[in-house]
């Protein structure tokens, strides 16, 4: 082949073409879901598939790479479109947002620096303008960043930078007393693992007790903070989950909000999970409070169904979007000081090249607008109530909790939860994960399908009582 005919308009028009009607066509079957949810196959043995000798010379042609989509790759994912995939907080994209993957992949606009990226630079700059707004802040900053993970990271190390009362970026941890964080004992695990990054070691993050509910016990946190005084510990951040990861319990955001005021401590939301519910005029009460953070993590990739990553940082003050990556890079950046790098991503990013990010999350804006992705927030919330309403009423279930997302926990009397998910699992039936609390194995569903219906939640419990 040619490299004329690798860049080729007219291959790129005629294969995206039957691209788009196969990727139509899996979309359909799995929204019917008509066939498994996934195919499950021993990874060593399907591995054997994923052999081939490194092609020196071209192994397929356009036509038959689709085929190999088609036949192989497509039929061997977990089809996340599928009413019956219960299991983890991922999206089921909605396809004009998969568009503009498309165009971000085609486009490739770096972004590190303005002119590698203009729109795509102006564009997240007023996404992230919206989704501050949302939360009810005027004037605020952020950035998008390759999912949640990172994104947590990001604002620690903003957090350290701030509230260290010295330059830790220059000077190491070493320079002064230990930094902790305080959280949830359900936070995600990327808060250790920020902490271990950063230095900090992974028990640098303190665990506060949770309540019945499973959410921070505020009094347990002050307890806390004041051990943490006494032992000249230095808190950079307290971290309230909103919709933690295990349950979808929401910490109580007002009132831990209150007390970090008070007391001049940072207080990070992580709402990647749930901070979508402020989209949702029947549930962004439960966030009342979160306004009072000095920053906010917000995935796209969960329940702002954009394909993934796509993750929001977002700042309540402006300046503190500098503090992460108080870094000099002369090459990249002109500017006198990171403040004159509004528009140079790089400052505010650990990646230096990358995705075009945004435009996916104001198509859907501007496409649907807050209403119209507040209702997918209403409709799984719905369906995840009436499951749990299922479990508390089916002889031989037990909840563990009422939700407060679209995450519900429950056990079958009878069984071994572990041995149960794996049966449904390999059987292709359903996706849904297990959890550990305290010891003990829970069934875990995550409902993100708008679609899965009353007959769905039915078949799952009588696939679970089969099982057990
Ligand atoms: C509460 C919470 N925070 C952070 C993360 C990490 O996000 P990501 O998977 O986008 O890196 C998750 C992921 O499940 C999460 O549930």
């Amino acid at each position: 082949m040619t490299i004329a005919e690798m860049f080729s308009p007219e291959q790129f028009r005629h294969s995206g073409h039957e691209l788009i009607d196969l990727l139509a066509e899996h979309l359909a079957t799995n929204l019917e879901g008509k066939d498994k949810v996934l195919d499950w196959q021993d990874p060593k043995e399907a591995e054997k598939s994923w052999q081939q000798a490194l092609p020196l010379q071209p192994s397929l042609t356009p036509a038959s790479f689709m085929d190999a989509l088609r036949d192989d790759i497509l039929p061997s994912g977990l089809a996340v479109h599928h009413p019956r995939n219960l299991g983890h907080q991922v999206a089921m994209p909605l396809p004009m947002a998969a568009l503009c993957d498309l165009v971000a992949a085609l486009t490739n606009q770096a972004m590190a620096v303005y002119e590698a990226g203009p729109a795509a630079t102006l564009i997240e700059r007023q996404v992230v303008q919206w989704l501050a707004e949302l939360i009810g802040w005027r004037g605020a900053e952020g950035i998008l960043t390759s999912g949640g993970a990172q994104a947590n990271l990001t604002t620690l190390l903003a957090a350290r930078q701030i509230k260290a009362e010295r330059d830790v970026w220059k000077e190491g941890i070493t320079s002064g007393p230990p930094l902790k964080i305080l959280a949830s004992e359900h936070a995600h695990y990327s808060l250790a693992r920020a902490a271990g990054i950063m230095g900090l070691g992974t028990e640098a993050v303190i665990k506060v007790a949770t309540d019945a509910a499973g959410r921070m016990d505020v009094s347990a946190l002050i307890a806390a903070h004041q051990k943490a005084v006494i032992n000249g510990d230095n808190i950079i951040a307290v971290v309230a989950t909103a919709g933690c990861t295990p349950t979808g319990s929401i910490d109580p955001l007002d009132e831990i909000g209150t007390y970090c005021n008070a007391q001049n401590l940072w207080l990070h939301v992580d709402g990647a999970h749930g901070a979508s519910m402020l989209l949702s005029r029947q549930y962004r009460d439960k966030l009342r409070g979160i306004e009072l953070a000095d920053s906010v993590v917000w995935d796209g990739h969960k329940l702002l169904y954009m394909p993934a990553p796509v993750s929001a940082v977002l700042f309540k003050n402006p300046q503190h979007c500098f503090a992460a990556f108080a870094q000099e890079a002369s090459y990249l950046f002109q500017g006198e000081s990171a403040q004159d790098e509004t528009y140079n991503t790089s400052y505010r990013t650990l990646e230096c090249t990358k995705r075009m990010m945004g435009l996916k999350l104001w198509a859907a804006f501007s496409l649907y607008g807050v209403d119209g992705l507040g209702a997918l927030v209403d409709k799984v919330f719905a369906t995840a109530r009436l499951l749990a309403d299922k479990l508390q009423t089916t002889p031989d279930f037990e909840l563990l909790m009422m939700p407060e997302t679209n995450i519900v926990c429950f056990r079958h009397q009878s069984g071994d939860s572990s041995a149960i998910r794996k049966k449904l699992v390999v059987s292709g039936a359903f996706h849904l994960t297990q959890v550990n609390l305290h010891g003990e194995i829970w069934l875990r569903t995550t409902i993100m399908n708008p679609f899965t219906s009353n007959s769905d939640l039915d078949f799952l419990l009588e696939q679970i009582k089969i099982a057990a």
